[in-house]
């Protein structure tokens, strides 16, 4: 059988912590080999010809973890642009970071603005990485934006359809998750991009995120193939 590929993967990278507890490492230590095994999923899926990967690498309510686990987590986007600036240009992978802005420090904020637009116009895999995101919060902000816009009488009420309502998301353009996957044998969605998985297949492994390999990443697609999707309907 011919392999269907997703053509948008979400993951919720789980389960850090847990891998460097079992080495009696610093949790950082977790994050860190969880970023690069966030480096070879990416670039695995550019590889097969996945067309968008979104991921969650902080959520709006990982604020309250300890300072030093958030400290590390919030200098994350600006050590990795630096390690693999090249390696994004070299593979025509197109960065965005899709999440609120306002309690990002400044100079991980211009990093942010510079990387997003030196990869704009490369064509390859979109990696959207969901840093300090909360899909409610999202959603309200989409609410509010087209309540102004009704209010101002720039649109109508019967002007707010599906479509409308999902340019106003962090995600606009970009097509609906197909595949989400979770790691780390944790069966939740975690506030994680609730309105753009409404028809996504769901896959949870047991593997710890620092641990998910090509051959992981293989599986879940494979599983994906195996699923009949049917959007409501009956199969065809
Ligand atoms: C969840 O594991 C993981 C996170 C909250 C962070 C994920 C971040 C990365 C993989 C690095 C990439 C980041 C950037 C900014 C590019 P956990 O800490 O909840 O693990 P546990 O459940 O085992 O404690």
């Amino acid at each position: 059988m011919e392999t269907k590929l997703p053509k948008h993967i979400a993951i919720i990278m789980d389960g850090n912590g847990t891998w460097a507890k079992k080495r009696g490492l610093p949790r950082t230590l977790g994050h860190k080999k969880g970023s690069e095994t966030l480096v070879s999923v990416a670039k695995e899926c550019s590889n097969l010809g996945i067309k968008y990967l979104t991921v969650y690498a902080f959520s709006t309510e990982n604020w309250s973890r300890p300072k030093d686990e958030v400290d590390y987590l919030m200098s994350l986007p600006h050590s990795m642009i630096s390690r693999y600036e090249e390696d994004l240009m070299r593979d025509n992978i197109k960065l965005r970071f899709i999440g609120f802005r306002d309690r990002i420090d400044e100079r991980t904020k211009k990093e942010i603005d510079r990387i997003e637009k030196k990869t704009e116009n490369n064509t390859g895999l979109e990696l959207l990485v969901a840093f300090n995101y909360g899909s409610r919060d999202e959603i309200i902000k989409a609410t509010k934006e087209i309540a102004s816009e009704v209010n101002d009488g720039k649109i109508s009420v019967d002007d707010i359809t599906k479509d409308y309502f999902s340019k106003k998301l962090f995600t606009a353009n970009i097509p609906d998750v197909d595949l989400l996957i979770r790691t780390s044998n944790q069966i939740r969605i975690s506030n994680f991009l609730l309105w753009q998985i409404s028809y996504s297949e769901l896959y949870f492994t047991n593997t710890l995120w620092p641990d998910f390999s090509k051959e992981d990443l293989d599986k879940a697609i494979e599983a994906y193939n195996n699923r009949d999707r049917r959007y409501g309907g009956i199969k065809k």
